[in-house]
């Protein structure tokens, strides 16, 4: 490996060590050890996943100080901020500290959140890119999911690093999260490689369901891969749901409740509509029927007719009529 990505891998595993260390064993770290006891997180969990904590002072700094590690090392590392003298200075402090891997399992970025939210500060921030950490190839917790996603044949897509925490204390372990929304090819390779299959679990609220509705959409046009949604209920986030109706509810859920794309994209389109309205039920149905135009399989397409037609009281056959006229204009 070139000399300056081994160096960097090792300043990053110190600095995770440390982190974890600070978060465990001090003073400092009891404030955050409390809030993630509070989260619902085991000892065992934060160190599975190197769970950390940057206290307010210069942790870092006076660390790789003391072992005389290269300034311009430690320039380009990431893990400093650089003032006009060029001065260097942690970049994290007072945050609680998730431990970004490669898939081989080393550390190479920290994702840091904030104990207690104020309104100025963004809740997480992330490592700068560098030569070892490019943002867009990341698949949280790939290294430890890999062989589950194998085993189960799928892997769970979730938005957040705690959902992915809270899923795996629940038994679910293939689960991964981007560090945003956009998946790159990179990312979409790796995963190909592992699994054909991938169920999208994003927070119930309204941003999660939109982020939904956008990832179908990405998914199918720059991947093979085999897509459903898992819905969490009441507008919580997977872990919200962890840890509001326990780790066997989240986990039934995971394996019982899966919609296709189509049944997910007909209901998430009602959001548009005032379905009490006879215009707006005709509108519905329209969109509707364009969506099940861009299925496939003849059996699919009647599945979704019938449900239709069932739900708003018309003849299936009317239906289907129209969506040849659907096929027709597309065509
Ligand atoms: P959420 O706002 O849903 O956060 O953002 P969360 O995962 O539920 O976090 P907790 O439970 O409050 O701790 C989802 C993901 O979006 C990214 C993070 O990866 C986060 O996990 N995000 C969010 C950021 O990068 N920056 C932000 O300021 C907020
Ligand atoms: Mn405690
Ligand atoms: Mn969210
Ligand atoms: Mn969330
Ligand atoms: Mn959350």
């Amino acid at each position: 490996a070139s000399s300056e990505q081994s160096q960097l891998i090792s300043l990053y595993d110190q600095a995770a060590k440390l982190y974890t260390h600070v978060l465990l064993n001090t003073e400092m770290g009891q404030p955050a050890l409390d809030y993630l006891h509070k989260r619902g997180l085991t000892d065992d969990i934060i160190n599975k996943f190197q769970l950390g904590f940057a206290p307010g002072e210069q942790l870092l700094k006076e660390f790789f100080d003391e072992k005389k590690v290269d300034y311009q090392l430690l320039r380009r590392s990431g893990l400093f901020i650089e003032d006009q003298q060029g001065k260097l200075r942690d970049r994290f402090f007072g945050r609680v500290m998730y431990a970004i891997k490669n898939p081989q399992g080393h550390v190479i970025a920290f994702s840091g959140r904030v104990l207690n939210k104020a309104d100025s500060q963004a809740k997480y921030i992330n490592s700068p890119e560098t030569k070892i950490f490019n943002k867009g190839n990341v698949l949280y917790n790939f290294d430890l999911a890999r062989s589950a996603i194998r085993q189960e044949k799928r892997a769970i897509l979730f938005e957040g690093f705690m959902d992915v925490i809270a899923a795996y204390q629940s038994g679910v372990m293939n689960g991964i999260a981007s560090m945003g929304t956009s998946f790159t090819n990179e990312q979409i390779y790796l995963l190909q490689r592992t699994t054909a299959q991938l169920d999208i679990c994003y927070d119930g609220d309204d941003p999660g369901q939109a982020a939904i509705n956008r990832a179908l959409d990405a998914f199918s046009a720059n991947s093979r891969l085999q897509l459903s949604v898992i819905e969490v209920p009441n507008k919580l986030d997977p872990d919200e749901y962890v840890r509001q109706y326990g780790e066997k509810q989240f986990s039934e859920i995971v394996h019982s409740a899966r919609l296709t794309p189509t049944a997910f994209k007909l209901d998430y389109l009602k959001r548009d509509f005032n379905l009490s309205n006879e215009a707006d039920q005709l509108s519905y149905l329209e969109g509707a029927l364009k969506e099940i135009s861009k299925l496939t399989s003849s059996v699919e397409q009647d599945l979704y007719l019938n449900q239709l037609a069932k739900e708003f009281g018309v003849q299936v056959q009317d239906l289907r009529q129209q969506l040849r006229q659907v096929h027709s204009q597309q065509a």
